[in-house]
């Protein structure tokens, strides 16, 4: 199978989208144009297991224009974008296989499909592909550069495999880069995952309880921008200083159990499971509606909600309504998926600008520095970081003030006081 897609008449709506957003990705384009001339990645084959979107279509196009071969699968059952996949397998000539609403057989298949092209760079978004790779094949994994990483749940994930000795090769945490969570993470998830919202629903924010479970850089997103329209924002957290940013940040904090009966919205944001249980669904209020916006489908106990429930029914695109035995009607969107992924785009270009601009320049990491990293997960170097946010103010036509030798000099000092 050279490629896997949905429907090849969708290709050249999928280009249009793939050029409008190549339009808002200026440090990508500047990258790609650097790796047409020096082809830093000349003969690598690089598997990505990663959102299906015009975004990572330009992620992929740029690979392609360092010299990689890539193969492209996607990283959630439900964010695959067909038309893109049209284009990117029939237009640009990068396999992919990917299908917006395939079941997990398939989804499973298709990273196989991937695996089976022995990638020496493997790039994940909640790291799937080198979880597969690992259990599948680990014999392969010697001929492996590295990987990369693009979101929190996934490099939790692998420092867990880091930590119990099993992880095999290096990987770059680009989650972990300035330049992706304090701006993907914050204002890419809280844009994205309100836009799915309104998108499924066309609700009214202002006025509505909106009860945000987890205060990360996700959920602080979503928060600031579900107050911005008028939301009267709830936070749940475990941990204690975020839990006391919140409150300082003006929002109410209290436990979930407490806040389920409240909320009108409710958006699951924490990287962990059950946080939306049958103990909640069974006190919340009639017509009360329930999305996921963390990485898996386990942030909302959906089984547990089927269980409690009498009927179910699809009332609109991504929303399904559960009528409960007590009577009560609960909306849950996208099926408890990434809901800014499935009933919306993702994140914007321009934000997604960032990430994937230290996803490429990480893979060209891999290939000069790789063979001297071990098993581990690393940080893309600080200079990497700093120069991405300086080629994105320059895109934006913003200055900023340098250092003098004297504040350098200053800085540097202990010995100065007042
Ligand atoms: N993750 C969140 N938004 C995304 C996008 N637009 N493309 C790829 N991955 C994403």
């Amino acid at each position: 199978m050279e490629y896997h897609i949905k429907d090849k008449t969708l290709k050249s709506q999928g280009k249009l989208k793939i050029e409008w957003a190549e339009h808002n990705m200026p440090v990508l384009r500047k990258i790609r144009e650097d790796f047409k001339k020096t082809k830093p990645l000349k003969g690598l084959c690089i598997g990505a297991c990663l959102h299906i979107t015009t975004e990572t279509a330009n992620l992929a196009i740029t690979l392609k224009a360092g010299g990689a071969e890539a193969y492209l699968t996607a990283s959630n059952p439900l964010s695959t974008q067909d038309d893109v996949a049209a284009a990117l397998a029939l237009e640009y000539h990068i396999p992919v296989f990917a299908i917006k609403g395939e079941d997990n057989k398939t989804y499973y298949q298709h990273i196989e499909e991937v695996l089976k092209r022995k990638p020496v760079i493997t790039m994940d978004d909640g790291a799937d592909l080198i979880s597969n790779l690992h259990r599948k094949y680990p014999k392969r994994a010697k001929d492996v550069i590295g990987g990369t990483e693009e979101t929190t749940t996934g490099v939790i994930r692998l420092r867990s495999m880091a930590k119990d000795g099993v992880l095999k090769y290096p990987v770059i945490a680009v989650n972990d880069s300035q330049t992706k969570h304090l701006f993907d993470n914050r204002y890419g998830t809280g844009q994205s995952t309100i836009d799915g919202i309104l998108r499924a629903t066309n609700v009214l924010i202002a006025g509505m309880k909106v009860v945000v479970g987890g205060y990360g850089w996700c959920g602080r997103g979503i928060a600031m921008r579900a107050k911005g329209m008028g939301g009267r924002v709830i936070i749940t957290e475990t941990d204690p200083v975020r839990a006391l940013e919140a409150v300082m940040d003006g929002f109410d904090v209290m436990p979930m159990g407490e806040a389920a009966g409240i909320g009108d919205l409710f958006i699951t944001s924490t990287g962990d499971r059950d946080i939306l249980a049958k103990k909640h669904f069974l006190r919340m209020k009639d017509g009360a509606i329930i999305a996921n916006a963390g990485h898996f489908n386990v942030e909302i106990d959906i089984p547990g909600l089927k269980e409690i429930s009498t009927r179910k029914k699809r009332i609109r695109p991504y929303v399904d309504q559960y009528t409960l035995k007590n009577g009560k009607k609960i909306n849950l969107l996208a099926e408890g998926r990434l809901v800014n992924l499935s009933a919306a785009e993702g994140h914007p270009a321009m934000v997604m600008d960032m990430s994937f601009a230290n996803q490429a320049l990480a893979a060209k990491y891999l290939k000069e520095k790789g063979k001297g990293l071990k098993g581990e997960v690393y940080t893309i170097p600080e200079d990497i970081d700093k120069e991405i946010a300086v080629l994105k103010l320059k895109t934006m036509g913003i200055e900023t003030d340098k250092l003098t030798k004297a504040q350098k000099k200053y800085l540097s000092s202990w010995e100065e006081g007042t």
